[in-house]
């Protein structure tokens, strides 16, 4: 049996709280129709958390944060801890995405830190990995994205608590995306890596993709083999959008 799908949105820092709310109430209305066959997870703005936790309350719609610190509090102007996440009623955190990777400097070691911290707290990782487009063009591609896998994981993750996103960096937000055949190798070579740093199989494991997902391509990119979900950036910013997206399992 393949794992169920798992369909985030990723709202990175959009959102002020009538249109955030706005959006959340609208995705919740569309969830109450009916089981979309997948797990979903909205990571908006720390700033909303709170507030979409009330709309989210008793929908099949779980939270996540985007990021976190790799200690629970202290002297850390501007970040946000694991704990802080799980209190806000998140039961996800996005690490290592490679806007976080590129623009704050953050190295394997330093997502594994991070992801260590959110397991402590309870909170299931969304760890982030992907090729540049440089990487790419010089035959590259699985290996970075291998040792990006062996690195970025923290003693302690299991397929219960972790799903690694396959994002390419040149695909997000550029409205490319990689050919199948691509995206199946990549996915297989993250359970490979998986399987290499846990020494057990990634049979299990949720392997999702990102990068320039909408509404017509999801059904095509869930259709590789090896892809269990996607991490939606963009196309997240449109309730309807996303919805149709997570139908994409159907
Ligand atoms: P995108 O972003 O869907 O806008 O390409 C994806 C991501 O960065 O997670």
């Amino acid at each position: 049996m393949p794992p169920r799908p798992l369909f985030v949105a990723n709202w990175k820092m959009n959102g002020l709280h009538a249109d955030g709310l706005a959006r959340a109430s609208a995705l919740a209305g569309h969830a109450a129709g009916g089981d979309c066959g997948g797990d979903i997870v909205v990571c908006p703005p720390a700033t909303l958390l709170f507030a979409l936790r009330a709309v989210f309350a008793g929908s099949q719609i779980e939270l996540g944060g985007q990021d976190c610190h790799a200690t629970p509090e202290g002297a850390h102007t501007g970040d946000v801890s694991a704990p802080m996440l799980a209190d806000a009623g998140c039961a996800y955190v996005i690490v290592g995405h490679s806007e976080r990777r590129a623009g704050h400097g953050e190295a394997d070691e330093t997502v594994a830190g991070k992801a260590a911290a959110a397991h402590a707290a309870g909170l299931a990782t969304i760890v982030c990995v992907g090729e540049s487009a440089v990487d790419r063009d010089d035959g590259r591609a699985l290996a970075v994205i291998g040792r990006q896998v062996e690195r970025s994981l923290p003693d302690g993750s299991t397929t219960d608590n972790t799903a690694i996103a396959y994002e390419p960096v040149w695909a997000i937000g550029t409205g490319r995306t990689p050919a199948q055949a691509d995206i199946e190798a990549a996915h297989a070579e993250v359970r490979a890596g998986w399987e290499r740093r846990f020494s057990g199989s990634g049979a299990a494991l949720r392997v999702l993709y990102g990068g320039s997902v909408t509404a017509r391509n999801a059904g095509e990119i869930m259709a590789a083999p090896g892809v269990d979900g996607v991490l939606v950036g963009g196309a997240s910013l449109s309730a309807d959008a996303f919805w149709q997206i997570c139908q994409a399992c159907r």
